[in-house]
């Protein structure tokens, strides 16, 4: 493949540059629980954790999930329940399905030891070129590009690489400017090192590039476009939903509750009742005639909503009114519904929006 953006390497000596970025690297570098050792699965975990979530969020989720799930057999073997509940909160669930899948494949298929190789590691259920290549640099020593949006916008800058970084085709023109630069004695810190310089020095806005230990060798402070790179066009459109969601409650004290379907968002998760509302109506009718249709329960609902709550994702907003209600359930008739206590309600994982509705209600009953 021809990569025109890259005859800028040229004007790097790439053993210098090695040495600035390790040398930083060793010297600087954050204490964090997955840096304590190389183990394959810890390496993995951590990875697919820190794509989409900042470091900060994740090293108490890492820590957890880390203590109930030690080993690769160890989250082969958990219910997906657990797993998911261990989960809860940090989004995109679809990444600890697929883990958990990818795990199930090692112990069955490689004896429970993580491959080494880019092409057996690139078939397992969500490891991507970023993934695999930072298992491999970090917990094998490998010679891989782990390229990641933080790395394309380190690299752009070194390199005044203007492709925008928004398009999957530029990853490859990333992946084979770091193939070219990285270190062979030391390709698991070449590759930290690029992850903590777009961390801690090179960010998005307002780079620190006074403190920066590459700079000599850095195309776009010496061009003074450092602010202008990396290029990235802006996404399309979000799509707003607006949303009903409803918590009820039976004399015994048990709440109702669904779980979402095995596919799509939030698959498998639970939450409260929920319907789209029309734009025109009233919508705790819409939410009492949803109630009555799919559960077949005749709810009083509060008049007024209980609380108002949005959750942006990464393509859809979801703007949630809430309503309160007490209803007599002889008998649930609808597929994936449960009626729990409190108590038992907290064991399943939902989704960070239903999450803050309990919140709500558990303040509500305290006052
Ligand atoms: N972001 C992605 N991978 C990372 C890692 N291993 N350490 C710190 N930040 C990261």
């Amino acid at each position: 493949m021809n990569f025109p953006s890259l005859h800028l390497i040229k004007n790097i000596d790439s053993k210098e540059f090695q040495n600035d970025l390790i040398g930083w690297y060793l010297s600087e570098k954050r204490e964090l629980p997955w840096r304590k050792d190389q183990d394959p699965y810890k390496v993995w975990v951590s990875e697919i954790m820190l794509q989409q979530t900042r470091v900060d969020t994740v090293i108490p989720y890492f820590n957890r999930f880390i203590d109930s799930f030690p080993t690769i057999e160890a989250l082969a073997d958990a219910e997906e329940e657990k797993v998911l509940k261990a989960w809860e909160g940090l989004g995109y669930y679809s990444r600890v399905r697929n883990l958990q899948q990818a795990v199930r494949e090692v112990k069955e298929q490689y004896g429970g030891i993580v491959p080494q190789t880019k092409e057996e590691i690139s078939q397992l259920k969500g490891v991507g070129p970023y993934t695999s290549g930072a298992i491999l640099s970090i917990a094998y020593g490998v010679p891989e590009p782990a390229v990641d949006g933080n790395v394309m916008r380190v690299m752009s800058r070194i390199l005044s690489i203007w492709d925008d970084i928004a398009k999957a085709s530029s990853r490859k023109i990333f992946e084979e400017a770091v193939r070219q630069l990285i270190s062979k004695e030391d390709p698991s810190s070449f590759n930290q090192a690029l992850m903590e310089l777009g961390a801690l020095i090179c960010t998005p806005t307002s780079p620190s590039c006074l403190l920066c230990p590459v700079r000599e060798h850095c195309q776009a402070f010496h061009e003074g476009v450092q602010a202008e790179l990396p290029v990235k066009t802006k996404k399309k459109n979000m799509k707003h939903l607006h949303l009903g969601a409803t918590v009820i409650e039976t004399p015994e004290g048990e709440f109702l509750i669904q779980k979402r379907p095995d596919t799509g968002l939030l698959a498998k998760l639970w939450e409260f009742p929920n319907v789209e509302l029309s734009s025109s109506g009233n919508p705790k009718q819409d939410v009492e005639l949803f109630l009555k249709k799919e559960y077949g329960i005749d709810a009083v609902l509060q008049s007024d909503s209980l609380a108002k709550i949005q959750h942006v994702f990464s393509h859809l907003t979801w703007d949630i009114d809430v309503y309160y209600g007490n209803a007599n359930i002889e008998r649930l008739s609808k597929e994936k519904s449960q009626l729990v206590s409190a108590e038992q309600l907290e064991t399943y994982a939902f989704s960070v929006s239903h999450q803050k509705i309990w919140k709500k209600v558990k303040e509500e009953k305290r006052t």
